[in-house]
């Protein structure tokens, strides 16, 4: 099992470009790219990693949650490769993939997790709290009644004409404004207290916005971004003012707070001794210079940037233990939309 820990290779096909132009995700051409893409990456993924079929133990297949129509191709794709090499299945959660990623790579540094462990995944599909007792006991604790973390950080740049996807440009630009200077309420929870909500966040942004004659500068940003593609830091500063610097600053505070206030609270009622983040959100680096200061109560493990947004190591990684328990999936394995890891 030594091999189970290292990563041999690790390709990952970018859809951002392709949904950029619209904005955020538009989920049949997420599918179309996927089938475009996925014998590409696999074939070179194994080139990279210097193995053939003949040294493979089984294939992991993510089956969801997610966009059924992208979790199809895979699904279909890994049953169809399983079938005529005659390897095993291994159906694996994409959630349970987020924390497999910092698992794997604690493994990898020789820091032990010690459960219980909280987990929070935060990305663009969801924010979900859950007690770890295991490396698969997953209890939820709490998630976003609305939005995903990262689904108004898409949202909110959209607004404001930053593109898609907007946690890295919020993120890379929030240091340049104050974070005191937009004053937004925390959401107040009924029933449980360690449930999300960002709607209200991003719908306080859209009066902000709404209050202000921003037009000229929003249309500038559009044309920035469908002049350059990818604009960089100076670039996007030219056509944002101070102003709205700050509105991005104490927004990314907000969320940043909104993240660390319930997993410190989550960390307390169970105990927990080591805390996990992950999901494209754990990127964000004002997350996690406020990690360190925020006094969880415990270590506070993220995965490398690299491991934090979508990538087929962390599936892998997932996969590992099942594949040691001969957990095999049916050829009945089907795409789910909805699914809790555990
Ligand atoms: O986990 P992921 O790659 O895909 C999903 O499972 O959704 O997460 C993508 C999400 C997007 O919403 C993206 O805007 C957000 O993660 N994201 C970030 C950062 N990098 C990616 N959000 C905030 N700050 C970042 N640095
Ligand atoms: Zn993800």
């Amino acid at each position: 099992m030594e091999d189970a820990e290292r990563v041999l290779s690790t390709v990952v096909a970018s859809q951002m470009d392709t949904h950029g132009k619209y904005g955020g995700v538009v989920p049949e051409l997420a599918s179309r790219e996927h089938l475009r893409a996925i014998v590409v990456v696999v074939r070179e993924a194994m080139e990279r990693a210097g193995v053939t079929w003949a040294d493979l133990d089984a294939i992991a297949v993510t089956e969801g949650p997610g966009l059924v129509g992208s979790l199809l191709v895979g699904v279909t794709y890994a049953k169809a490769l399983c079938l005529t090499r005659g390897l095993p299945l291994i159906a694996v959660n994409h959630l349970e993939g987020h924390v497999h990623a910092v698992l794997l790579e604690a493994k990898a540094s020789g820091v032990p997790v010690e459960y219980p462990a909280v987990a929070l995944v935060a990305s663009g599909g969801h924010t979900h709290l859950f007690e770890m007792s295991g490396d698969r006991d997953y209890r939820l604790m709490g998630k976003t009644r609305d939005d995903a973390a990262g689904e108004a950080y898409d949202k909110v740049a959209k607004l404001l004409g930053f593109g898609y996807p907007g946690g890295p440009t919020l993120d890379r630009l929030a240091p340049y404004g104050n974070a005191g200077a937009v004053r937004f309420t925390p959401a107040k929870m009924k029933g449980n207290a360690l449930d999300f909500s960002f709607s209200g966040l991003k719908t306080a942004v859209l009066r902000w916005v709404e209050a202000r004659a921003m037009e000229d500068e929003i249309a500038a940003r559009r044309q920035l971004q469908k002049r350059v593609g990818r604009p960089s830091v100076e670039q996007w500063l030219a056509v944002t003012p101070p102003a709205t610097l700050d509105l991005l600053a104490s927004f990314q505070q907000m969320v940043v707070d909104e993240l660390l206030r319930r997993l410190r609270v989550a960390v307390e009622q169970c105990g927990a001794r080591t805390a996990i983040v992950s999901g494209g959100v754990a990127c964000n680096a004002g997350l996690r210079a406020a990690a360190d200061r925020a006094r969880i109560g415990c270590a506070v493990l993220f995965p490398t940037p690299g491991l934090s947004t979508d990538n087929a190591a962390m599936i892998a990684a997932a996969a590992f233990p099942k594949a040691a328990r001969r957990d095999f999936a049916g050829w009945d394995l089907r795409a789910k939309a909805a699914l809790l890891p555990g």
